[in-house]
Protein backbone atom coordinates (compact mmCIF):
# COMPACT_ATOMS: atom_id res chain seq x y z
CA UNK A 1 0.00 0.00 0.00
CA UNK A 2 1.18 3.64 -0.61
CA UNK A 3 1.59 6.35 2.36
CA UNK A 4 2.85 9.76 2.64
CA UNK A 5 4.73 10.96 5.38
CA UNK A 6 3.92 15.04 6.00
CA UNK A 7 6.78 16.27 7.28
CA UNK A 8 8.75 13.22 6.63
CA UNK A 9 12.27 14.41 6.91
CA UNK A 10 11.82 16.72 9.92
CA UNK A 11 12.93 14.48 13.56
CA UNK A 12 10.13 12.70 14.27
CA UNK A 13 8.99 11.98 10.86
CA UNK A 14 11.54 10.64 9.24
CA UNK A 15 12.35 8.16 12.32
CA UNK A 16 8.34 7.16 11.42
CA UNK A 17 9.54 7.04 8.03
CA UNK A 18 12.60 4.51 9.04
CA UNK A 19 10.22 2.18 11.45
CA UNK A 20 7.90 2.29 8.62
CA UNK A 21 10.29 0.68 5.93
CA UNK A 22 11.41 -1.51 8.96
CA UNK A 23 8.11 -3.24 9.94
CA UNK A 24 6.35 -3.51 6.81
CA UNK A 25 6.88 -2.96 2.60
CA UNK A 26 4.60 -0.08 2.64
CA UNK A 27 5.71 2.35 -0.42
CA UNK A 28 6.61 5.66 1.13
CA UNK A 29 6.61 8.92 0.07
CA UNK A 30 8.30 11.61 2.05
CA UNK A 31 6.71 15.00 1.75
CA UNK A 32 7.59 18.85 2.94
CA UNK A 33 8.03 21.81 1.44
CA UNK A 34 11.82 21.40 0.35
CA UNK A 35 12.08 18.65 -2.13
CA UNK A 36 16.06 18.65 -2.36
CA UNK A 37 15.24 17.90 1.58
CA UNK A 38 13.02 15.38 1.31
CA UNK A 39 15.40 13.59 -2.11
CA UNK A 40 18.22 13.95 0.08
CA UNK A 41 16.88 11.62 3.52
CA UNK A 42 15.37 8.75 0.81
CA UNK A 43 18.50 7.44 0.32
CA UNK A 44 18.88 6.62 3.86
CA UNK A 45 15.84 4.65 4.32
CA UNK A 46 15.63 0.66 2.78
CA UNK A 47 13.05 -0.22 0.01
CA UNK A 48 10.94 2.25 -1.84
CA UNK A 49 11.21 6.05 -0.41
CA UNK A 50 9.89 9.15 -3.03
CA UNK A 51 9.69 12.03 -2.41
CA UNK A 52 6.75 15.02 -3.47
CA UNK A 53 6.58 18.58 -2.34
CA UNK A 54 4.01 20.45 -0.23
CA UNK A 55 3.51 23.22 1.84
CA UNK A 56 0.45 22.53 4.57
CA UNK A 57 -0.46 26.01 4.39
CA UNK A 58 -1.32 25.66 0.81
CA UNK A 59 -4.61 23.89 0.29
CA UNK A 60 -3.83 23.70 -2.83
CA UNK A 61 -0.33 21.51 -3.36
CA UNK A 62 -2.27 19.00 -0.54
CA UNK A 63 -5.40 17.85 -2.47
CA UNK A 64 -3.08 17.57 -5.59
CA UNK A 65 -0.41 15.66 -3.63
CA UNK A 66 -2.66 13.37 -1.80
CA UNK A 67 -3.87 11.89 -5.05
CA UNK A 68 -3.64 7.85 -5.17
CA UNK A 69 -2.26 6.92 -1.40
CA UNK A 70 -3.76 4.78 1.27
CA UNK A 71 -2.82 6.81 4.30
CA UNK A 72 -1.27 10.14 4.93
CA UNK A 73 0.77 10.29 8.17
CA UNK A 74 0.75 14.15 9.24
CA UNK A 75 4.23 15.05 11.39
CA UNK A 76 4.43 18.62 9.95
CA UNK A 77 4.25 20.83 12.78
CA UNK A 78 3.75 23.19 15.15
CA UNK A 79 -0.07 21.29 14.73
CA UNK A 80 -1.78 25.12 16.97
CA UNK A 81 -0.07 27.14 13.52
CA UNK A 82 -1.51 24.44 11.04
CA UNK A 83 -4.80 23.29 12.56
CA UNK A 84 -6.61 20.44 10.20
CA UNK A 85 -5.21 21.49 7.18
CA UNK A 86 -3.79 18.52 6.22
CA UNK A 87 -6.38 16.15 7.64
CA UNK A 88 -9.10 18.31 5.89
CA UNK A 89 -7.22 17.44 2.17
CA UNK A 90 -7.15 13.65 3.75
CA UNK A 91 -10.98 13.44 3.50
CA UNK A 92 -11.34 15.26 0.49
CA UNK A 93 -9.44 13.25 -1.21
CA UNK A 94 -11.05 9.87 0.66
CA UNK A 95 -7.47 8.86 2.32
CA UNK A 96 -7.26 7.24 6.06
CA UNK A 97 -4.77 9.82 8.18
CA UNK A 98 -3.17 9.97 11.24
CA UNK A 99 -0.67 12.54 12.98
CA UNK A 100 1.37 13.06 16.02
CA UNK A 101 -1.03 16.23 17.07
CA UNK A 102 0.77 17.46 20.80
CA UNK A 103 -1.45 20.86 20.67
CA UNK A 104 -4.71 20.94 22.47
CA UNK A 105 -5.75 24.09 19.53
CA UNK A 106 -6.85 21.87 16.44
CA UNK A 107 -9.36 19.53 18.44
CA UNK A 108 -12.65 21.29 18.03
CA UNK A 109 -11.91 21.44 14.69
CA UNK A 110 -10.44 17.88 13.86
CA UNK A 111 -13.78 16.45 16.04
CA UNK A 112 -16.32 18.84 13.57
CA UNK A 113 -15.01 17.15 10.49
CA UNK A 114 -16.32 13.53 12.16
CA UNK A 115 -19.05 13.67 9.65
CA UNK A 116 -17.04 14.44 6.28
CA UNK A 117 -15.02 11.80 7.47
CA UNK A 118 -17.34 8.92 8.14
CA UNK A 119 -19.29 9.90 4.95
CA UNK A 120 -15.77 9.56 2.78
CA UNK A 121 -15.82 5.77 4.64
CA UNK A 122 -12.07 7.01 6.42
CA UNK A 123 -10.41 7.06 9.30
CA UNK A 124 -8.58 10.21 11.34
CA UNK A 125 -6.80 9.21 14.30
CA UNK A 126 -5.07 12.59 15.83
CA UNK A 127 -2.19 12.53 19.14
CA UNK A 128 -0.40 9.07 17.81
CA UNK A 129 2.61 9.33 19.07
CA UNK A 130 3.94 8.88 22.62
CA UNK A 131 2.13 11.94 24.55
CA UNK A 132 -0.36 12.11 23.28
CA UNK A 133 -0.33 8.21 22.10
CA UNK A 134 1.18 6.13 24.06
CA UNK A 135 -0.13 8.35 26.99
CA UNK A 136 -3.88 7.70 26.22
CA UNK A 137 -3.34 3.99 25.40
CA UNK A 138 -2.20 3.35 28.97
CA UNK A 139 -5.04 5.38 30.57
CA UNK A 140 -7.17 2.71 27.99
CA UNK A 141 -5.77 -0.18 28.96
CA UNK A 142 -6.07 1.06 33.17
CA UNK A 143 -9.36 1.81 32.66
CA UNK A 144 -10.40 -1.11 30.81
CA UNK A 145 -9.33 -3.59 33.99
CA UNK A 146 -9.94 -1.27 36.43
CA UNK A 147 -13.32 0.43 36.13
CA UNK A 148 -13.43 3.47 37.90
CA UNK A 149 -10.69 5.62 37.45
CA UNK A 150 -10.52 9.00 39.77
CA UNK A 151 -6.82 11.08 38.40
CA UNK A 152 -4.97 10.67 35.89
CA UNK A 153 -1.26 12.34 36.02
CA UNK A 154 0.72 12.23 32.68
CA UNK A 155 4.19 13.55 32.45
CA UNK A 156 6.72 14.17 29.86
CA UNK A 157 10.43 15.58 30.76
CA UNK A 158 12.71 16.30 27.75
CA UNK A 159 16.46 16.13 27.58
CA UNK A 160 17.07 19.79 25.53
CA UNK A 161 20.01 16.92 24.11
CA UNK A 162 17.52 14.62 23.32
CA UNK A 163 14.67 16.62 20.97
CA UNK A 164 16.22 18.50 17.78
CA UNK A 165 13.28 19.47 16.10
CA UNK A 166 11.93 23.21 15.26
CA UNK A 167 8.49 22.54 15.67
CA UNK A 168 8.69 20.85 18.78
CA UNK A 169 10.65 23.76 20.16
CA UNK A 170 8.09 26.16 18.73
CA UNK A 171 5.00 23.61 20.85
CA UNK A 172 7.01 23.88 23.70
CA UNK A 173 6.79 27.36 23.81
CA UNK A 174 3.31 27.46 22.85
CA UNK A 175 2.74 25.23 25.59
CA UNK A 176 3.95 27.04 28.78
CA UNK A 177 1.61 29.68 27.50
CA UNK A 178 -1.73 31.18 28.54
CA UNK A 179 -4.19 28.88 29.95
CA UNK A 180 -4.46 25.03 29.17
CA UNK A 181 -6.98 22.48 28.97
CA UNK A 182 -7.37 20.47 31.95
CA UNK A 183 -9.90 17.85 33.51
CA UNK A 184 -11.24 19.07 37.27
CA UNK A 185 -14.01 17.33 39.19
CA UNK A 186 -15.36 15.63 36.07
CA UNK A 187 -15.68 18.75 33.94
CA UNK A 188 -13.23 20.41 31.12
CA UNK A 189 -11.66 23.62 32.45
CA UNK A 190 -8.79 25.77 32.27
CA UNK A 191 -5.57 26.70 34.33
CA UNK A 192 -2.71 28.79 33.96
CA UNK A 193 0.44 27.19 32.04
CA UNK A 194 3.33 26.22 33.41
CA UNK A 195 1.92 26.47 36.67
CA UNK A 196 0.80 23.74 39.91
CA UNK A 197 4.72 22.10 40.16
CA UNK A 198 5.00 18.77 41.00
CA UNK A 199 8.17 16.55 41.56
CA UNK A 200 7.77 13.88 39.48
CA UNK A 201 10.38 10.16 39.60
CA UNK A 202 11.34 8.90 36.53
CA UNK A 203 14.33 6.61 36.03
CA UNK A 204 17.52 6.77 35.71
CA UNK A 205 19.18 9.44 34.07
CA UNK A 206 16.69 12.10 34.81
CA UNK A 207 15.93 10.98 38.23
CA UNK A 208 13.07 13.11 40.32
CA UNK A 209 12.07 16.38 37.85
CA UNK A 210 9.95 18.92 38.44
CA UNK A 211 7.18 19.07 35.93
CA UNK A 212 4.73 21.97 35.26
CA UNK A 213 0.99 21.91 33.71
CA UNK A 214 1.64 22.64 30.06
CA UNK A 215 -1.03 22.79 27.08
CA UNK A 216 -1.99 19.15 25.55
CA UNK A 217 -4.87 17.08 23.89
CA UNK A 218 -4.99 14.40 26.26
CA UNK A 219 -7.50 16.48 28.74
CA UNK A 220 -9.95 17.05 25.99
CA UNK A 221 -9.91 13.56 24.12
CA UNK A 222 -9.60 11.22 27.33
CA UNK A 223 -13.10 12.25 28.61
CA UNK A 224 -14.50 11.54 25.32
CA UNK A 225 -14.63 7.86 26.53
CA UNK A 226 -13.29 7.32 29.62
CA UNK A 227 -15.06 8.01 33.20
CA UNK A 228 -12.25 9.91 34.97
CA UNK A 229 -12.79 12.93 37.85
CA UNK A 230 -9.32 14.72 37.36
CA UNK A 231 -6.85 14.81 34.01
CA UNK A 232 -3.68 17.09 33.59
CA UNK A 233 -0.82 16.95 31.36
CA UNK A 234 2.64 18.56 33.21
CA UNK A 235 6.08 18.51 31.25
CA UNK A 236 9.75 19.72 32.04
CA UNK A 237 12.99 19.89 30.83
CA UNK A 238 16.60 18.57 31.79
CA UNK A 239 18.81 20.23 32.66
CA UNK A 240 16.98 22.08 34.97
CA UNK A 241 18.14 25.94 34.21
CA UNK A 242 15.88 25.30 30.99
CA UNK A 243 12.90 25.43 33.06
CA UNK A 244 13.90 28.65 34.82
CA UNK A 245 15.05 29.88 31.31
CA UNK A 246 12.01 29.21 30.01
CA UNK A 247 9.57 31.25 32.18
CA UNK A 248 12.04 34.28 31.81
CA UNK A 249 11.33 34.00 27.88
CA UNK A 250 7.36 33.50 28.74
CA UNK A 251 7.90 36.49 31.24
CA UNK A 252 9.48 39.35 28.39
CA UNK A 253 6.23 38.33 26.46
CA UNK A 254 8.27 36.50 23.48
CA UNK A 255 5.52 33.60 23.60
CA UNK A 256 2.98 35.84 23.43
CA UNK A 257 1.91 35.13 19.36
CA UNK A 258 2.50 32.43 17.25
CA UNK A 259 4.97 34.93 15.37
CA UNK A 260 6.79 36.15 18.32
CA UNK A 261 7.35 32.06 19.04
CA UNK A 262 8.58 31.46 15.18
CA UNK A 263 11.16 34.27 15.36
CA UNK A 264 12.62 33.20 19.55
CA UNK A 265 12.07 29.55 18.61
CA UNK A 266 14.35 29.92 14.95
CA UNK A 267 17.14 32.21 17.28
CA UNK A 268 16.97 29.15 20.38
CA UNK A 269 16.97 26.44 17.59
CA UNK A 270 20.31 27.65 16.21
CA UNK A 271 22.04 28.04 19.08
CA UNK A 272 20.36 24.58 20.73
CA UNK A 273 23.82 23.24 21.95
CA UNK A 274 24.02 26.16 24.87
CA UNK A 275 20.43 24.73 25.92
CA UNK A 276 21.75 21.50 26.10
CA UNK A 277 24.89 22.12 28.60
CA UNK A 278 23.96 19.71 31.53
CA UNK A 279 21.71 18.31 29.94
CA UNK A 280 20.66 14.42 29.14
CA UNK A 281 20.14 12.85 25.77
CA UNK A 282 17.07 11.11 26.65
CA UNK A 283 13.58 11.66 27.64
CA UNK A 284 10.87 10.21 30.30
CA UNK A 285 7.37 9.83 30.11
CA UNK A 286 5.24 8.89 33.43
CA UNK A 287 1.57 8.00 33.63
CA UNK A 288 -0.01 7.88 36.79
CA UNK A 289 -3.70 6.71 37.06
CA UNK A 290 -5.41 6.26 40.11
CA UNK A 291 -8.73 3.98 40.82
CA UNK A 292 -10.42 1.27 42.43
CA UNK A 293 -10.88 -2.16 41.54
CA UNK A 294 -13.59 -3.96 43.46
CA UNK A 295 -13.95 -1.21 45.54
CA UNK A 296 -9.99 -1.63 46.64
CA UNK A 297 -7.73 1.67 45.80
CA UNK A 298 -5.32 0.79 43.03
CA UNK A 299 -2.38 3.22 41.82
CA UNK A 300 -1.00 2.03 38.38
CA UNK A 301 2.39 3.80 36.69
CA UNK A 302 3.39 3.51 33.25
CA UNK A 303 6.97 4.53 33.18
CA UNK A 304 9.26 4.70 29.87
CA UNK A 305 12.77 6.77 29.28
CA UNK A 306 13.95 6.69 25.62
CA UNK A 307 14.77 8.96 22.49
CA UNK A 308 11.69 10.52 21.96
CA UNK A 309 11.91 10.23 17.78
CA UNK A 310 11.75 6.38 18.51
CA UNK A 311 8.97 6.70 21.60
CA UNK A 312 6.91 8.94 19.31
CA UNK A 313 7.97 7.16 15.75
CA UNK A 314 7.07 3.44 16.83
CA UNK A 315 3.46 4.04 17.99
CA UNK A 316 2.84 5.83 14.80
CA UNK A 317 4.23 3.42 12.47
CA UNK A 318 2.14 0.77 14.92
CA UNK A 319 -1.11 2.46 14.37
CA UNK A 320 -0.40 3.40 10.97
CA UNK A 321 -0.08 -0.55 9.94
CA UNK A 322 -2.85 -1.96 12.80
CA UNK A 323 -5.26 0.74 10.43
CA UNK A 324 -3.90 -0.87 7.12
CA UNK A 325 -4.52 -3.96 7.86
CA UNK A 326 -7.81 -3.62 9.08
CA UNK A 327 -8.11 -3.76 12.61
CA UNK A 328 -9.16 -0.48 13.05
CA UNK A 329 -12.64 -0.51 11.43
CA UNK A 330 -14.46 2.41 12.90
CA UNK A 331 -14.99 5.42 10.34
CA UNK A 332 -14.76 8.52 11.50
CA UNK A 333 -12.23 11.27 13.93
CA UNK A 334 -11.25 10.29 16.94
CA UNK A 335 -7.92 9.70 18.94
CA UNK A 336 -6.16 6.46 19.89
CA UNK A 337 -8.11 5.58 22.80
CA UNK A 338 -11.33 5.18 20.67
CA UNK A 339 -10.25 2.62 18.31
CA UNK A 340 -7.24 1.15 19.07
CA UNK A 341 -7.21 -2.58 21.19
CA UNK A 342 -4.89 -2.07 23.81
CA UNK A 343 -3.76 -5.06 24.43
CA UNK A 344 -2.75 -5.33 20.69
CA UNK A 345 -0.85 -1.93 20.75
CA UNK A 346 1.15 -2.75 23.79
CA UNK A 347 2.31 -6.47 22.43
CA UNK A 348 2.82 -4.54 19.20
CA UNK A 349 5.15 -1.65 21.22
CA UNK A 350 7.22 -4.27 23.25
CA UNK A 351 7.55 -6.40 20.17
CA UNK A 352 9.18 -3.61 18.73
CA UNK A 353 11.68 -2.74 21.15
CA UNK A 354 9.74 -0.37 23.39
CA UNK A 355 10.29 -0.34 27.30
CA UNK A 356 7.64 0.25 29.67
CA UNK A 357 7.80 -0.19 33.23
CA UNK A 358 4.76 -1.00 35.30
CA UNK A 359 3.89 -0.85 38.97
CA UNK A 360 0.69 -1.41 40.76
CA UNK A 361 -1.28 -4.07 41.50
CA UNK A 362 -4.64 -4.85 39.15
N1 LIG B 1 2.47 13.30 19.74
C1 LIG B 1 3.72 13.22 20.13
O1 LIG B 1 4.02 12.36 20.94
C2 LIG B 1 4.79 14.12 19.58
C3 LIG B 1 6.12 13.86 19.95
C4 LIG B 1 7.12 14.67 19.43
C5 LIG B 1 6.80 15.74 18.57
N2 LIG B 1 5.49 15.97 18.28
C6 LIG B 1 5.13 17.09 17.40
O2 LIG B 1 5.50 16.71 16.09
C7 LIG B 1 5.83 17.85 15.31
C8 LIG B 1 7.13 17.62 14.58
O3 LIG B 1 8.20 17.65 15.50
P1 LIG B 1 9.72 17.53 14.98
O4 LIG B 1 10.55 17.44 16.20
O5 LIG B 1 9.82 16.44 13.96
O6 LIG B 1 9.93 18.93 14.25
P2 LIG B 1 10.80 19.25 12.94
O7 LIG B 1 12.07 18.48 12.94
O8 LIG B 1 10.88 20.74 12.87
O9 LIG B 1 9.91 18.70 11.75
C9 LIG B 1 8.82 19.38 11.21
C10 LIG B 1 8.65 18.93 9.79
O10 LIG B 1 7.48 19.55 9.24
C11 LIG B 1 7.82 20.17 8.01
N3 LIG B 1 7.01 21.37 7.83
C12 LIG B 1 6.95 22.47 8.60
N4 LIG B 1 6.13 23.38 8.07
C13 LIG B 1 5.63 22.83 6.94
C14 LIG B 1 4.73 23.27 5.95
N5 LIG B 1 4.16 24.48 5.99
N6 LIG B 1 4.45 22.45 4.92
C15 LIG B 1 5.02 21.20 4.85
N7 LIG B 1 5.87 20.74 5.75
C16 LIG B 1 6.19 21.54 6.78
C17 LIG B 1 9.30 20.54 8.16
O11 LIG B 1 9.93 20.69 6.91
P3 LIG B 1 10.05 22.13 6.15
O12 LIG B 1 10.02 23.18 7.23
O13 LIG B 1 11.32 22.05 5.41
O14 LIG B 1 8.86 22.18 5.25
C18 LIG B 1 9.81 19.30 8.89
O15 LIG B 1 10.05 18.26 7.98
C19 LIG B 1 5.86 19.02 16.30
O16 LIG B 1 4.69 19.79 16.15
C20 LIG B 1 5.91 18.37 17.66
O17 LIG B 1 5.32 19.19 18.65
C21 LIG B 1 4.48 15.17 18.75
Amino acid sequence: MKIVVVGGYGDIGSCVVEKLTEFSSHQITVAGRDLKKARSICSSFKGYVGALQVDVENKATLTTAFENFDLVINCAGPFYKYGANVAIAAIEKRTHYIDICDDADPLPKLFALNAAAQRAGVTVITGMGWNPGISNMAVRLSADLLGDIEDVNITWVAGSGDSKGLAALKHTLHGITGEVPVFRDGKNAKAPAWSEMEMVEFPAPLGEMPAFLFGHPEPLTLPKTIKAKNIAVRGGISPLWNNKALRVIRSLGLTRSPNRIDSVASLIHRIQRVFSVGGVEHSGLRIDIVGKKDGQDRHLVFNMIDRIRTLTAIPCAIGALMLLEGLITRRGVMAPEMCLDPVQFFDRLSDKGVKIMREGRL
